[in-house]
């Protein structure tokens, strides 16, 4: 049986991954954060499974405390250690940079040391995955592929740079099987909720049940490329199986701007988004990123990678799920109970 290690198990992309390697077959091991209320909810379902949760091992510790890292690698001895722990919101990364780059940038740096000194104890192979994000083509013209020159354009965007240049140095320094995946968004259900996607679909399943009046956002004319999360986890994996290690971009090859993302959530559910929208001039950024479309041409030829779902059904997908959780709120708010009641008005 495999071992995995992953880093931010805990997050959107950790708990599909977790999913993922369990039907393969793996025994997984992730990296959880304490925190002062319960923060598995994302791997609930596989904790809550008799027969995956034997299969799963979670350790408590912090890609900003190398002694954590180096004890948990040497203790599971993993096959392959997938690095997806990050602060990994962008406009945050402005009011906190100094805490991005410790996590982003300098824990890439700790993790890849503790893997190195685990590799030379221990005389075995252990294969990574880093998480690049398409984030660090920032303001390079689109169509992005994986010679396009990075211009990253926010604290985060530079961490992620200089995470990726650590993963290609430790590989051509020391020959470690490390390969850079360069992501473009991707989204689901289980999206943080602060991430315009998510936080349109919430804001479309509370006002279509009458539960929020409006939606403040940011920059309408940001352009993207958006996948599913689920699909993307695939290629990470797949990343790893390869005979040596490569860096490539994951992407759907379309994007589209986040007023057509509004459009074609609210029309779902027969609103219009031009009623409910309004902009607030704090949810823009000190420097945008205006125009992301990835061309992921070299994954579909190499790895024979395809996305599955669209756009038209990742939105559908997030929707059904936002009006469902919409129409349970409403539900327990005409029973009294409102401690449920919020909503996401940061990010
Ligand atoms: P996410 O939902 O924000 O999850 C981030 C994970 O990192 C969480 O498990 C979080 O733990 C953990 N984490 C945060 N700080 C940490 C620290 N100091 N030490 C250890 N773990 C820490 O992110 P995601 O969307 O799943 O993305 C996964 C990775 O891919 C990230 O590196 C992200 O930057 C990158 N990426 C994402 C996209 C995308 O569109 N989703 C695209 C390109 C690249 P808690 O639950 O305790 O907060
Ligand atoms: N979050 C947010 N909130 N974004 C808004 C809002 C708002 O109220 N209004 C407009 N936007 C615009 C942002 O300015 C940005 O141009 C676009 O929507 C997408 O923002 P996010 O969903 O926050 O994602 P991101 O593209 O900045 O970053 C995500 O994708 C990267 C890959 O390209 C994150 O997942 C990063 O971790 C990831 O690396």
């Amino acid at each position: 049986m495999k071992k995995a290690l992953i880093t931010g198990i805990t997050g959107q992309d950790g708990s599909y991954l977790t999913e993922f390697l369990l039907d393969k077959g793996y025994e997984v091991h992730g990296i959880i954060r304490r925190g002062s209320t319960y923060n598995l909810g994302r791997i609930d379902a596989v904790l809550k499974n008799p027969k995956l949760y034997l299969q799963l091992y979670l350790h408590y510790g912090d890609l900003t405390d190398s002694t954590s890292l180096r004890k948990i690698i040497d203790e599971v001895r993993p096959d392959e250690v997938y690095n997806l722990g990050a602060q990994s919101h962008v406009k945050v990364s402005f009011d906190t940079p100094e805490y991005t780059a410790d996590v982003v940038a300098i824990g890439t740096l700790r993790l890849l040391e503790a893997v190195r000194a685990h590799i030379s104890m221990f005389n075995r192979e252990v294969r990574i995955y880093q998480a690049g994000s398409s984030e660090m083509f920032g303001a390079a013209p689109p169509p992005q592929r994986e010679s396009t020159e990075f211009y990253p354009r926010s604290p985060y965007a530079v961490s992620k740079v200089a995470g990726y240049w650590y993963a290609k140095n430790y590989r051509e320094s020391y020959g470690m099987y490390i390969v850079n995946g360069i992501l473009f968004n991707h989204e689901s259900p289980r999206r943080g909720e602060t991430f315009v996607t998510r936080k349109i679909t919430r804001a479309v399943g509370r006002i279509k049940e009458g539960l929020q009046d409006k939606l403040f956002l940011g920059n309408l004319d940001a352009k993207r490329d958006w996948g599913f999360a689920g699909d993307y986890v695939e290629a990470m994996w797949l990343m790893l199986q390869q005979e040596s290690p490569e860096d490539f971009v994951v992407a759907t090859g379309v994007a589209h701007s986040v007023r057509d993302f509004l459009k074609e959530a609210f029309s779902y559910v027969n609103l219009n988004w031009e009623d409910y929208v309004e902009i607030d001039p704090k949810l823009f950024r000190p420097a945008e990123v205006d125009y992301l479309l990835g061309d992921p041409t070299k994954i579909k030829e190499k790895l024979n990678w395809e996305p599955k779902v669209s756009f038209k059904e990742l939105v559908a997908m997030m929707v059904e799920h936002d009006w469902e959780l919409a129409k349970r709120e409403k539900a327990l708010k005409e029973v009294g109970y409102t401690s449920a009641l919020r909503g996401v008005t940061i990010g």
